[in-house]
């Protein structure tokens, strides 16, 4: 029986969460570094096989780390999800995981490469950690398997991941779908969930306007996020019907923390389907009315003030262009 904690969510007012961003940049994944950095005490960056293998989502990491001088460091995860075999995302980020622009090396490599040790470690040394995972969820299962007292010591765990439709198959959200056990594992693990699926992300897009604005900030820094965007949203819109450019899904999960009260949503339910011809990789999301329903396991985000959101990002960006190291 699986026993909810009080959740914590929203964090009071002008909190400062300490987190562990956990990702596979990724385009979205590296606006989420961008925005952790200004809003979060970033305790560390995990890297996960996802978006693209995991030596280039680590180099991507150790390249943003190093670029915003950011003092945490970058722990190398897993290579591969639990029992699926991996799969990663080129057809969204191309294959280097960030393509569309000019990215600098990495000046310095991870600090280790043992992100399920570091994980279980600072969550264990500092208790009221967010995990904010970005990526498939094979890393914080990992943890959670090694060290299930984990889920009473951290303040809880908001991800990017799932929704009532999919992106990667009809039900089935990429996240979630790339590593479908290791999500059953974490939204049965008992530590509150926030979940940022694509009913919310899907409202969050990177619009012509929106890109402009950032190639207008004219910074080293924001001129190659601008190239970044220019690619990510172009590859959206050649791939869907009627989008005006790439759904930004990743930094919500930051925002959801740091700016909770941009967001509507409501507890529900979320179970993970391993199996299914058709949605293996789907969170089934119980929203009936009926009460003998199963007890909440997550905050499910249906709502965000994309155009507040937006400022956020913006003012990050220009914050994240004056300080950049290039
Ligand atoms: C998720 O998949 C990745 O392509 C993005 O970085 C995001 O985390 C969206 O389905
Ligand atoms: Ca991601």
């Amino acid at each position: 029986m699986l026993t909810v904690m009080a959740s914590p969510y929203p964090p009071a007012d002008g909190d400062r969460p300490r987190i562990i961003l956990d990702c596979d940049p990724g385009h979205d994944d590296v606006i989420a570094i961008v925005v952790a950095a200004e809003h979060t005490d970033l305790v560390g960056i995990t890297t996960v096989a996802g978006n693209a293998p995991l030596a280039r989502t680590t180099h991507n990491a150790c390249m943003m780390r190093d670029v915003l001088a950011l003092e945490c460091g970058v722990h190398a995860g897993a290579e591969r999800p639990l029992v699926a075999p991996p799969k990663f995302a080129g057809f969204v980020h191309g294959e280097s995981g960030l393509d569309g622009a000019e990215l600098p090396n990495p000046r310095t490599g991870p600090d280790s490469i043992d992100a399920v040790a570091f994980l279980v470690e600072s969550c264990r040394r500092d208790e009221g950690l967010w995990l904010v995972p970005t990526g498939p969820l094979t890393n914080i299962a990992l943890a959670l398997r090694a060290a299930p007292d984990l889920a009473g010591r951290i303040a809880g765990i908001s991800l990017m991941g799932g929704g009532t439709f999919g992106n990667r198959r009809p039900l089935a959200e990429f996240n979630i779908w790339a590593d479908p056990e290791a999500a059953a594992i974490v939204f049965g693990c008992g530590a509150p969930i926030v979940m940022a699926g694509l009913d919310v992300t899907h409202q969050f897009i990177v619009t012509r306007s929106r890109i402009d604005e950032v190639a207008a900030m004219g910074t080293p820094f924001t001129d190659l996020i601008g190239d970044l965007f220019e690619f990510f949203s172009g590859n959206y819109i050649a791939r869907h019907d009627g989008i005006e450019g790439a759904a930004l899904h990743d930094p919500l999960a930051v925002m959801a923390l740091t700016h909770p009260a941009l967001f509507d949503g409501t507890d529900r339910h979320v179970a993970i389907e391993t199996t299914g011809e058709h949605t293996a990789g789907m969170t089934v999301i119980d929203r009936r009315l009926i009460s003998d329903r199963e007890a909440p396991n997550a905050h499910v985000l249906e709502h965000v003030d994309a155009d507040a959101a937006w400022r956020v990002v913006g003012a990050a960006l220009r914050a994240a262009g004056a300080r950049a190291v290039m």
